[in-house]
């Protein structure tokens, strides 16, 4: 009987998400099995929308960034008593003999719960332009991020230094400092603030008043949506939770900006790359990386290995439990803030 596969693609969109779907898709056509797209992410799961992907020509869509199948945030535990139940009927309907999830830490810690409590045969593919998921060195999405971040950061150094201004750019993160700090160490940025470790104006100010006087006419800071600034010993980020109890973000490079202006009298500007970030193609390098990683879990799918994710660990893909993926959140560790000491700020606080 044809082994019939069911794939779907949750969360924010990151590019490489057509490039995974392909890898899959191509693997597990060689092996002579079925594939069905279900859309916009649980929904297309929770709703019963799909279409096959049977005859798909997968091969020039991997180029492109977004994904061909739609995302969405839905996740069947917001509603659990209704969701689950569809979910699990629209497998049976289907006859699937296996799903795959491509997703972030919403998405998979969703697959996770329905593989332990409810037996589903899934398995995961780690999307994310934050790269904050455990159990694999880097998320499909993430360098193609970095790369839009550096870019814009290089493009802003001549504007800024033509008008002698600082110049605050936001990058997108969540509650995780990766885009920011790889972009802005790759930017060479005066200034990287992460939500791994509290801001504080006095530091930041003082780093740049020293640049200024040594004879700096611009600088660039690169700041985290999600880090939290911090002014005489108060806090200025906002306080409020949202439903998760996570600290609201966004906000922050307007924050700085307005604060480097007042405290220097230096000018200074701010811009919010939001999602620019997640748009474009895919790098080389997240192509071929999410081609690898589809290809990885199809064949998870064709040894029954379910409650696994394709991950990459030392440069290898390899299976990892989706339980050690979404344990917890991935953010930057403390060794690799020292290792970058001259552009995180503030190192040690006021
Ligand atoms: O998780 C990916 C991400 O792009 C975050 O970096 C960002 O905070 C969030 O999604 C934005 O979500 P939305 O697309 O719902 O505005």
């Amino acid at each position: 009987m044809t082994c019939r596969v069911g794939v779907f693609t949750g969360g924010g969109d990151a590019p490489g998400l057509n490039a995974a779907i392909c890898g899959l898709g191509r693997r597990l056509a060689a092996a002579g099995a079925e594939l069905i797209g279900f859309e916009d992410g649980w929904r297309g799961l929770i709703h019963d929308r799909s279409r096959s992907l049977q005859d798909a020509n997968f091969q020039h869509l991997l180029v492109y960034g977004g994904t061909l199948l739609g995302s969405s945030g839905d996740n069947p535990y917001r509603d659990p008593a209704v969701n689950v139940p569809r979910v699990l009927a629209t497998v049976a309907r289907h006859r699937l003999d296996a799903v795959v999830a491509i997703g972030g830490e919403g998405t998979l810690g969703a697959a996770h719960r329905l593989f332990r409590d409810h037996a589903l045969p899934i398995v995961g593919v780690p999307k994310t332009i934050d790269n904050d998921l455990e159990a694999t060195d880097f998320t499909f999405g993430f360098f193609s991020a970095v790369e839009v971040v550096t870019r814009a950061m290089d493009d802003l150094r001549s504007t800024a230094e033509s008008h002698g201004r600082v110049m605050v750019v936001e990058c997108m993160g969540r509650h995780a400092g990766w885009i920011t700090a790889y972009a802005g160490v790759a930017a060479g940025a005066e200034g990287v603030l992460v939500p791994e470790r509290e801001a504080h104006l006095e530091a930041l100010c003082e780093r740049l008043q020293r640049l200024r006087q040594s004879g700096a006419r611009s600088a660039i800071v690169a700041a985290a949506e999600g880090t939290r600034i911090f002014e005489d010993g108060k806090c200025l980020s906002s306080t409020e939770r949202d439903e998760f109890g996570e600290y609201r973000i966004g906000g922050v490079a307007e924050l700085v900006a307005r604060r480097i202006q007042a405290r220097l009298g230096w000018e200074a500007r701010h811009l919010v790359l939001g999602h620019l970030q997640r748009a474009g193609r895919p790098t080389a390098f997240d192509r071929i990386f999410a081609l690898r990683l589809g290809a990885r879990a199809a064949r998870l799918v064709l040894e029954g290995r379910f409650g696994y994710m394709a991950a990459m660990r030392a440069g290898e893909i390899v299976d990892v439990p989706l339980e050690a993926a979404v344990a917890a959140r991935k953010v930057i560790s403390d060794q690799f803030l020292d290792r970058y000491e001259a552009f995180f700020l503030p190192v040690g606080g006021p």
